[in-house]
């Protein structure tokens, strides 16, 4: 094999390998991927006009030949982004159908574009270009709905809400807390997929088909062109690795798992039942049958896709799983789950910032499903711990508080003295402060406790972590 010839077995043209005869047109159409890798030629050009460009700075090119190949390529680039390109299966994939229509425009020099190179790790390399750009993209994403909600959580750091377990109602809460609770996990999602990018931008170019190549190539020069962090150290495995694809997926699958639970609440929240927030309208809509309906299906939606990237996860994972070394061809359907993984994680944050932003809160609903359900009884046997009760004993005093509350149909702030002193002589006049919802919640009154002063607390150190995560560096308070 000359200069200028394919490392790949595959050459431009519908034959294949060593064989003269034409590949039937519905094996072509069953092999192409070109109807879905062409969206990865912004990457594939950047690709390969870096690696010309490393070429020609060894010698294995001219300059002349190199700038042929850059003008060349960025030619059909604009071709493609005018919509003037004519994709063919013929061709199968992107790579050739841009490599061909090189060939096409600027002669026979455009032959060794692909010198010391294959699809084999030009498409890694496509694919790592195309998921760092995602990954970013999305990470900027994630700081919009995180900024959105500190927003709201500053806004309500005073408001009473009921905190629940089992949906129960448990202990009253604020909602800035609670919004809060979705910043951490969001957080969480937010470095993650920084250290997800880590490993993503390593650069499989030189790897080749699978052994690297003769050429006396520099791969650190195309790396640096590239902005890639680190070179692959192994070419089999530079060639064969998709776990930075299942790796940003599961990233993904977290990320619509927190919107899914936080959607959950959403559409419980904005039920009649519940009747504590209502969603703009742009996120809702009627019924064709009953007009009176204000349906949340943008968080329902959200909640239902959750099920399509956990899919694509599985679908990853799954067409790994029996690959022997190195590339096979098994690798092309990484693209159609990888992709809507990508486009369906954008399109639900981009909604939920929108949506977060646009809360609005039935503030006496939400204060009046914390004083049911009796939820500082925790605070009465707290106070009756700090009175020298021992907690045990506290609980079943309060235990029987609670009974007798709730034959008598009475929260237990509407409980008189006299009344509360029966079950504890520690019961005092002070008892109300902590029995009232404010001063239950101003009560938990440490680091990550839910009391108001805490929370905008939590909330200027989460405005710190954000602007370092922003600079890709996960922050962690001390
Ligand atoms: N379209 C292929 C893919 O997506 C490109 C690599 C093909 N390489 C090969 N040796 N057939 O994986």
């Amino acid at each position: 094999m000359g200069p200028g010839m394919s490392s790949d077995t595959k050459t431009p043209k519908s034959t294949d390998g060593y064989s003269s005869v034409p590949i039937a047109s519905f094996v072509e159409e069953f092999t192409a991927s070109v109807g879905c890798d062409k969206r990865l030629y912004k990457y594939d050009i950047m690709g390969s006009i870096a690696h010309v460009r490393m070429l020609a700075h060894v010698g294995i090119i001219s300059q002349d030949e190199c700038h042929a190949i850059v003008s060349g390529l960025q030619a059909i680039q604009d071709q493609i982004e005018d919509d003037k390109f004519t994709w063919s299966n013929v061709l199968e994939d992107v790579h050739m159908n841009i490599e061909s229509q090189l060939i096409k425009r600027i002669g026979t020099v455009g032959k060794k574009v692909h010198t010391g190179r294959s699809r084999n790790d030009q498409v890694a390399t496509d694919m790592r270009l195309y998921l760092r750009d995602e990954i970013d993209t999305i990470s900027s994403m994630l700081c919009r709905v995180m900024t959105a909600l500190l927003a709201v959580a500053e806004r309500e750091a005073d408001t009473i809400m009921p905190g629940f377990t089992h949906l129960q109602t448990a202990q009253p809460i604020t909602f800035g807390h609670h919004m809060m609770a979705w910043f951490e996990m969001l957080f969480r999602d937010g470095e993650r997929l920084l250290e997800c990018r880590r490993r993503v931008n390593v650069m499989p170019l030189g790897a080749a088909a699978l052994a690297g190549t003769s050429y006396p190539i520099d791969r650190a020069y195309t790396a640096r062109l590239l902005g890639f962090d680190a070179i692959a150290e192994n070419s089999l495995d530079a060639v064969s690795d998709r776990d930075f694809a299942i790796e940003f997926s599961a990233c993904a699958a977290l990320i619509m798992m927190h919107l899914s639970r936080f959607s959950e609440e959403l559409v419980l929240w904005a039920s009649q039942q519940f009747d504590f927030i209502q969603l703009d309208s742009v996120f809702c809509t009627g019924s064709s049958i009953m007009p009176q309906k204000k349906n949340p299906d943008v968080p329902e939606l959200v909640r239902g896709k959750a099920g399509r990237v956990y899919g694509h996860l599985m679908a990853l994972l799954t067409l790994m799983k029996g690959q022997a070394l190195a590339y096979n061809k098994d690798n092309q359907e990484d693209k159609e789950p990888l992709f809507d993984t990508a486009d369906t994680v954008k399109a639900c944050l981009r909604v939920y910032a929108e949506m977060v932003q646009a809360l609005e809160l039935n503030r006496d609903r939400l204060r009046e499903g914390a004083s049911r359900g009796l939820a500082t009884a925790t605070e009465l046997a707290d106070y009756l711990v700090r009175k020298g009760v021992p907690f045990r004993d506290a609980h079943t005093i309060v235990g029987d508080v609670v009974r007798y509350a709730l034959d008598e149909g009475k929260d237990l702030l509407e409980l008189p003295l006299d009344q509360l002193r029966q079950f504890s002589k520690q019961i005092e006049q002070d008892v109300y402060r902590i029995l009232s919802l404010e001063g239950a919640v101003a009560a938990h009154d440490h680091l990550g406790g839910t009391a108001p002063s805490q929370v905008r607390a939590a909330i200027a150190r989460a405005h710190k972590r954000l602007e370092a995560l922003g600079h890709g560096q996960p922050h962690r308070p001390a």
